[in-house]
């Protein structure tokens, strides 16, 4: 991804022809992405390369990669951390760990790996509705758990927690076992907290793109020690010795060069998060009083790493559309995502049955087609924020005029 590059510093919006979508040149020259990935210190990343070097130990649960899981389960204070590839694997890993089979709720408004994952495994995701905080609603679980449910899978969706305790209490009522997908999560907060030590486990995504990364991987959380050891083997193919299988298991084993750049990142990690605040203020303070345009703030800042600036769009109030919007923004170089987008019971391969059976999740809905993410986090470029803001500014003032031109 290229360095952050000073915008063209001349750009003015006058009038709707201004805006490039019309033609004129874009107010960035390089793309601004939704959370540009973070980048530790060099030298730091550098010191940890040299002592895989110096020991040839690149993978199977080397010194780095047990190093992180030590530094994580002291951070978030939960006793069991097992590092993993990628963390849709490692769902995969605590499900099978689990015995989990059958039906397997989870929000429609999440990323769509977990219902792939599902079919994949010749499972059913059934698809739930959230709240107006864009969370599961326990209630909604309450009333799709029949006796074919095998477990339930909640998103802590931007970064916000869960109701934690509604869907525990919903799922202990049922008797199945509540997994948390925390992969936007990390270092949020529930009930004074760190996530992590909640459900059966909680799946941390370390992707390039996440508040903290090891540019690909996974972290799964749990305060279960006969579950944190089966999953100890179950990624490294079930080895309990060098010669000797105890169960089936895959490779889902994190490299050291990626616990390299976990560590460094972590080490980084309260000024990535200091960062992303001062990024999300600034959004907060450049949008206010744009009408159709919330930006969505979480109720108790400290739980949340901030890491994403989510807008909800009236369309009516605005005068334009979520997509217009995201048309306009991106000729402009501000590559702003609609999220999640069309929505799990509406993606592919799982559109067919839902349409068959009906499905309706109104709430839902409205947020596929409302949603919108703002280029944010800790490595994003303040000055960069100013000026998007005030180009949406300037959008909802003539979205008439650049409506009429459309
Ligand atoms: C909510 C959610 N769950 C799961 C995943 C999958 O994570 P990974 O890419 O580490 O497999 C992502 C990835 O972006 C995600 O956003």
């Amino acid at each position: 991804m290229p360095d952050t590059a000073r915008p063209p510093s001349d750009k003015r919006f006058e009038s709707p022809g201004d805006l490039a979508i019309f033609g004129a040149p874009p107010l960035f020259d390089t793309p601004r992405h939704v959370n540009r990935p973070q980048a530790p210190d060099r030298a730091a990343f550098e010191a940890f390369m040299a002592g895989i070097w110096e020991r040839r130990w690149f993978t199977n649960d080397g010194p780095l990669v047990q190093a992180l899981e030590a530094r994580l389960a002291e951070w978030l204070d939960v006793p069991h951390c097992v590092l993993t590839c990628n963390a849709t694997i490692a769902l995969d890993l605590v499900m099978q760990a689990l015995g989990v089979r059958g039906e397997v709720l989870i929000p429609s408004y999440t990323f769509i790996s977990t219902a792939h994952l599902l079919t994949l495994r010749g499972m059913r995701p059934v698809f739930c509705e959230v709240g107006a905080d864009m969370l599961l609603d326990p209630a909604d679980v309450a009333q799709r758990i029949t006796q074919e449910t095998g477990a339930v899978v909640a998103t802590h969706v931007w970064g916000s927690p869960c109701d934690v305790d509604g869907l525990q209490m919903v799922c202990d009522r049922a008797g199945v076992p509540l997994i948390f997908d925390a992969a936007h999560a990390f270092g949020g907060r529930y009930g004074g907290h760190r996530l992590g030590r909640f459900g059966a486990a909680e799946v941390f995504s370390l992707h390039a793109t996440k508040a903290f990364h090891a540019c690909e991987g996974g972290l799964i959380t749990t305060t279960d020690a006969a579950l944190a050891l089966r999953l100890r083997l179950t990624r490294n193919f079930g080895f309990v010795a060098s010669d000797q299988v105890a169960c089936a298991g895959i490779n889902a084993k994190m490299s050291e060069l990626h616990a390299a750049m976990g560590l460094a990142n972590l080490d980084a990690f309260e000024g990535t998060r200091a960062a992303a605040r001062v990024i999300h203020a600034g959004y907060r303070d450049g949008l206010a009083g744009v009408a159709g345009i919330a930006l969505k703030c979480p109720a108790q800042a400290e739980d949340n790493n901030h890491h994403y600036v989510v807008c909800e769009i009236d369309e009516g109030a605005l005068g334009l559309s979520r997509d217009r919007l995201v048309e306009i923004l991106t000729a402009e170089n501000v590559y702003a995502r609609r999220y999640f987008y069309p929505g799990g019971h509406r993606s592919p391969p799982h559109l067919a049955r839902t349409e068959a059976e009906g499905l309706s999740l109104p709430v839902t809905d409205a947020l596929c087609a409302r949603v919108m993410l703002l280029p944010g986090g800790g490595a994003a470029d303040l000055e960069d924020v100013t000026r998007t803001c005030a180009l949406i500014r300037f959008i909802a003032a003539q979205a008439g005029a650049i409506g009429g031109r459309l």
